[in-house]
């Protein structure tokens, strides 16, 4: 099949979040079952051209804007850095900026972005069978594929798959941006959308031949008022065609045995070796060198999806255990501030770096005993799957990609420690089961090595998705 994956972010070239991860993951592995995979991103003007051997692709294209027709003239560069051709698209008013997301125009950024992508695969003639769209960033795809695009014969044939990685974030503009998209014929308001306005995540779901989540949990969950974030209306009316299929790991990417960030490289048999590691994060910390002292670590974005209020709320509770925490992030600024003061509120047990590092987070992963991920709601999560690869066992609360990737130790099988309800005494609870448990070096072994075990290898989700396009395709030409 030929796949266009259209996203706003993708490793290495552009990275936020866990989304560029899985942007840079699943085509590789489709490329791997045999699809021709290409992916396209705006060429933010972050991305070094030169380290990703950017080439232009010549002449410049015509994206038309507005209702009479004009154009811009936009550039397309390719890279083949990463195995997969991967397309940008360049125009400096829109995407001529530091950041990927943040900009008040947002909703206008990424509409042109997705006009420029259908303008684009008309002019170099690269028809997919399968457009691919992910997040509320793409969600213009899906309406104009399924109103002006419909009445085309080159558009008309492509069938469309949107992922949804995260409810919360829905893309909700004044409906000014559909004539500026150049969308004529009246659309009609979903259930879902205010007055005068266009929520493009609720589009995305709408108006695509099939829609999933990045868990199979998450998928049920979203049919919920609790985790469908005002758009469970909409998601319950299309239930029939929302799958829920698990994000997988790059196997190579993170690999404790040849991972050059660690002090200490290791394996399922030799993780004596991490306490070099956990020497090197508690120094990095500005901790303790004490092995005996469990070090749990929290690695993420600080904001209320990853559980950072659940930490500061329990900090007196959580640092009255003898434990030592690495927090390592950043975020919302009001959870920063309170983050910063753990080191001298609570001296010798807290360590703070509010940074985005990837390599002192491989070291917290190589070293840490324990990993916290206490997720108010979490579509899939990455940082547990890395924490069982590096055996760090994580410590999550039993919700969406979490509770679907860590079984608790209660179980057999158990490959960390699972909390719920998402309160503080539970999560305290599930806490003192875990260093009851580090008490029993032996018994900690056993479910470090059954967790290293686990596979998360892209190999199987490529499969769902495949199938899943499979479906699309059958439901686009009935
Ligand atoms: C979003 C979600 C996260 C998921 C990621 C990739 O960042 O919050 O749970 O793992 O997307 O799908």
């Amino acid at each position: 099949m030929r796949i266009l994956y259209v996203v706003a972010e993708a490793a290495p070239f552009a990275k936020v979040g866990g989304l560029a991860d899985v942007a840079y993951g699943l085509p590789r592995a489709l490329r791997a079952l045999g699809h021709d995979v290409r992916v396209i991103l705006p060429r933010y003007r972050a991305i070094d051209g030169s380290a990703y051997g950017l080439r232009p692709l010549r002449p410049p294209f015509p994206v038309p804007v507005g209702l009479t027709g004009e154009a811009r003239m936009v550039e397309a560069e390719i890279s083949e850095a990463t195995g997969v051709p991967t397309y940008f698209i360049w125009d400096e008013h829109y995407f001529g900026r530091d950041e990927v997301y943040g900009y008040p125009d947002d909703p206008q950024r990424f509409v042109f972005f997705c006009r420029a992508v259908l303008a684009f695969i008309h002019h170099f003639d690269e028809r997919p069978d399968v457009l691919h769209g992910n997040d509320w960033h793409t969600g213009f795809l899906f309406l104009w594929l399924a109103t002006a695009g419909r009445r085309d014969r080159f558009y008309r044939p492509i069938a469309t798959v949107f992922t949804i990685h995260n409810m919360a974030y829905q893309g909700i503009t004044g409906d000014a941006l559909l004539a500026f998209g150049g969308i004529h014929e009246h659309v009609g308001r979903l259930e879902v959308e205010p007055p005068g306005h266009v929520n493009w995540l609720a589009r995305g779901i709408a108006h695509a031949d099939a829609v999933n989540t990045v868990s199979p949990r998450y998928a049920q969950e979203i049919l919920t008022p609790e985790f469908g974030f005002g758009l469970e209306p909409l998601l319950q009316r299309r239930a029939d065609r929302l799958f829920g299929i698990l994000n997988g790991l790059d196997p190579e990417a993170w690999d404790p045995r040849s991972d050059p960030a660690l002090a200490a490289r290791f394996d399922a048999g030799t993780l004596e070796r991490r306490a070099e590691n956990k020497r090197a994060a508690q120094q990095a910390f500005g901790l303790p060198l004490r092995e005996e002292i469990p070090l749990l670590a929290f690695v993420g974005r600080l904001i209320e999806q990853k559980g950072a209020d659940l930490l500061l709320e329990t900090a007196d509770a959580l640092f009255a255990r003898e434990v030592q925490v690495a927090v390592l992030g950043t975020g919302m600024p009001e959870y920063e501030a309170a983050f910063a003061e753990w080191p001298s509120r609570f001296p010798g047990q807290a360590g703070v770096q509010l940074a985005f590092d990837e390599n002192l987070a491989r070291l917290l992963y190589g070293g840490a005993d324990v990993f916290l991920m206490p997720s108010k709601f979490e579509p899939c999560g990455l940082g547990q799957m890395i924490a069982m690869r590096y055996g760090a066992l994580p410590l999550v609360h039993a919700v969406g990609g979490l509770a679907d990737t860590v079984r608790d130790v209660t179980q057999e099988d158990g490959t960390g420690f699972v909390f719920t309800p998402f309160a503080g005494e539970a999560f305290l609870a599930t806490l003192d089961r875990a260093l009851a448990l580090y008490r029993n070096p032996a018994a900690w072994r056993a479910v470090q090595r059954r967790a290293m075990a686990q596979d998360f290898s892209w190999a199987a989700s490529a499969r769902a998705y495949e199938d899943l396009y499979r479906r699309a395709i059958a439901w686009h030409n009935p």
